[in-house]
Order: C-alpha cells, then sequence, then structure tokens
C-alpha cells in the first residue's frame, strides 16, 4: 500500500522522536512492502518563528490532504510570551478542530518489564493497569469563548464551558464501540454534581449506553475518577469523559504506567485520517542531546498503523519490537532502573528498529 504521511516535527525534543518514528515506518514498509511518503508541514513554535502564526494554512491543508499525520511535540519558553492566539498550543488546537478530530484515545497500559517505574504500591500494581482514556477534544471549555477584560478597575476572565448534545453523542458511541472489543465497562466521567455541562453529558451518554447492552457503564464524578485512578487502577477499562478532564486525567494515567514518555495517542474523526502523537510535551530542557525517549512516537506510529491504515499486522510488529527492546533492558533515562542499559533517543530507535 502507498500512504501519504504528514510529518509534524515540532519544538523541542519533536523532531528527535519523530525522525526516529519515521525510520521505524520505513522498516515496517521495507518488511511488509509499502510505502509510505511523508510531508512536511511546519506547526507550533518554530511555524511562529518562520511565518508568524503556529498553524499555517498551508499546513492545515497539507494534513487535510494526507492519509494520516504524524506529530511530535510543540511549545516551548522560548514561545512563552506570546499572546494566547499565538501560542504554539493554539496551533494544535486548531489542527485538532481543523480536522475534526472529536475523539482523543490514550491508552494506559503498563509494561510488565517496566513495573518497577510505576509509582504506585506493589500490590496496587500488580492487579495490573491495562485502559484507556477516550476524551472529547474539540468541545468544552477548550473551545469556549475567552475573555480577559477589566471591570470596576479589575481584571476579570472567563472561559465558557459548552457543550451540545451532538458532541457528547459521537464521542460516546467510538467508547461504547472501543468498551465492546475490550472488557466491556465504560467508565463515564463528569462532575454532574454541580456542571450543567455535566448533567447533559451524563443523560446523552446514558442514552448511548441503551444502544449497547452488552457494555457496562459505571457514571462517576471526576474528582473520585482521580481519586480511583491510584487507589485501584485496575477497576478502569474504557474512560470516556469531556475535553478539560480528559487532558487532566490522561497525564495521570500516563504518570502510573511509569513513564508519560512511554504512551501514544491517537485523534480521530469521522473518517480514517487521524493525528498520532506521543501524550508527553516537548521537553525543551532536554531537546537536541539524544536522551529523550522515543518510544511513545513510535508507538502512535504503531496506532496509525492500526487505526489509519488498517495495518493490524504491521502495528502488532511495531508493538512487539518495542517489548522485545524493552525486555533486552534497553532504557532511555525516563524509564531507567537497575541492571537497565541506558541508550539516547537514536539508540532505542535502533534497538527497536532491528527487531522489527
Ligand atoms: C495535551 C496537551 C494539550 C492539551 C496542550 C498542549 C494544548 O496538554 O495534548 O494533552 O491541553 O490538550
Ligand atoms: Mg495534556
Amino acid at each position: 500500500m502507498n500512504k501519504n504521511i504528514a510529518v509534524i516535527r515540532g519544538d523541542g525534543i519533536g523532531p528527535e522522536i519523530v525522525g526516529e518514528a519515521i525510520a521505524v515506518l520505513d522498516a515496517v514498509a521495507e518488511k511488509f512492502g509499502h510505502s509510505f511518503t511523508y510531508t512536511e508541514a511546519p506547526m507550533g513554535g518554530n511555524a511562529i518563528d518562520a511565518c508568524g502564526m503556529p498553524l499555517p494554512d498551508e499546513s492545515l491543508a497539507k494534513c487535510l490532504a494526507s492519509d494520516s499525520v504524524l506529530l511530535g511535540a510543540v511549545g516551548g519558553p522560548k514561545w512563552d510570551s506570546q499572546p494566547s492566539h499565538n501560542r504554539p498550543e493554539r496551533g494544535l488546537l486548531q489542527l485538532r478542530s481543523g480536522m475534526e478530530l472529536f475523539t482523543n484515545v490514550r491508552p494506559a497500559r503498563m509494561f510488565d518489564v517496566l513495573s518497577a517505574a510505576c509509582p504506585l504500591r506493589a500490590d496496587i500494581a500488580a492487579k495490573g493497569i491495562d485502559f484507556v482514556v477516550v476524551r472529547e477534544l474539540i468541545g468544552g471549555v477548550y473551545f469556549g469563548e475567552h475573555r480577559t477584560e477589566t471591570v470596576d478597575g479589575r481584571q476579570k476572565a472567563t472561559d465558557i464551558m459548552a457543550y451540545a448534545e451532538h458532541e457528547v453523542r459521537r464521542v460516546a458511541h467510538v467508547a461504547f464501540q472501543m468498551a465492546q472489543k475490550r472488557r466491556g465497562r465504560v467508565t463515564s466521567v463528569d462532575k454532574a454534581n454541580v456542571l450543567d455541562t455535566s448533567r447533559l453529558w451524563r443523560r446523552v451518554v446514558s442514552e448511548v449506553a441503551a444502544e449497547y447492552p452488552d457494555v457496562e457503564l459505571i457514571h462517576m464524578y471526576v474528582d473520585n475518577a482521580a481519586m480511583q485512578m491510584v487507589r485501584d487502577p485496575s477497576q478502569f477499562d474504557v474512560v470516556v469523559t469531556e475535553n478539560l478532564f480528559g487532558d487532566i486525567l490522561s497525564d495521570e494515567a500516563s504518570q502510573i504506567t511509569g513513564s508519560i514518555g512511554m504512551i501514544p495517542s491517537s485523534s480521530l474523526g469521522e473518517g480514517t485520517r487521524g493525528l498520532y502523537e506521543p501524550i508527553h510535551g516537548s521537553a525543551p530542557d532536554i531537546a537536541g542531546q539524544d536522551k529523550a525517549n522515543p518510544i511513545g512516537t513510535i508507538l502512535a506510529a504503531a496506532m496509525m498503523l492500526r487505526y489509519s491504515f488498517d495495518m493490524a499486522a504491521e502495528a502488532d510488529a511495531v508493538e512487539r519490537a518495542v517489548g522485545e527492546t524493552l525486555k533486552a533492558g534497553y532504557r532511555c533515562g525516563d524509564i531507567m532502573d537497575e541492571g537497565g542499559i541506558l541508550v539516547g533517543c537514536r539508540e532505542m530507535g535502533a534497538q527497536i528498529r532491528r527487531r522489527i
């Protein structure tokens, strides 16, 4: 198969980790007889430097014309003083909404060989961590009205959180369908004891649940969910929630698995074209030093193969190669443990590649 991949290398460690993911994709292409072509689409701080805006129209057009998009990470202290409408993160939000990617999937799975990196008590970790966070991605407070004004001589800021029924329904369907292929349990997270948007969320998710009698639905308040995630993460299978709660809970979910550097994510809309990225940031403090862990991005590339290109065997090969590399003892700094072989970004990529 021929696939056209738009590549956003981004800022900080972005170019390093994306370079390794592309090399892995090339190894897959060679082994399985595919051809992948890559189109560079600048986005983030580097795009602000080059053309004064975080997501140039041309980059969005390239992404929309591609079969899928691979992204490293964007942002860094260099652009912290930019006005909010012109920050690197704004480019990412514009890209998500421009591509209509309403579902973000972030798996939280602990690799057995990395259980030492899990910050939870051993008896809790021993019950296993294997769930996914399904996060609504283009609604809620992220995309509501934002305003800062001066009222009676004092500054006042407002961010509006809004949800329409159809925005809840479409992501709920994704969560239930995913649960059908997993362990059949959806935990819907909201703050229905306080927020109207959450009461709407709860009603619509319950309605959708009626179409999936084989899936168990549990409603949970977000504060409780944050607590349950460290008390007993084994209770979760598919967690579905709105944009801001999903942002926060997915970081928590990733950290309990050992390292945020290991977790990929997919963002999808109605079609098969998606955006695939690690969930970590651009780590400017270690940029350019060959220290970043490329595994999150490499696993994101595997998700692209599986979900956008329907290449299950190819995705399995990448995931297996990652598992074997870890089993062989190779570690980047973020997951280093006693007896591990400390390697940099490039060497980690090479070790994974040779196991494809
Ligand atoms: C994420 C990030 C982004 C978000 C930032 C960079 C805008 O934290 O993908 O989780 O808040 O969605
Ligand atoms: Mg986040």
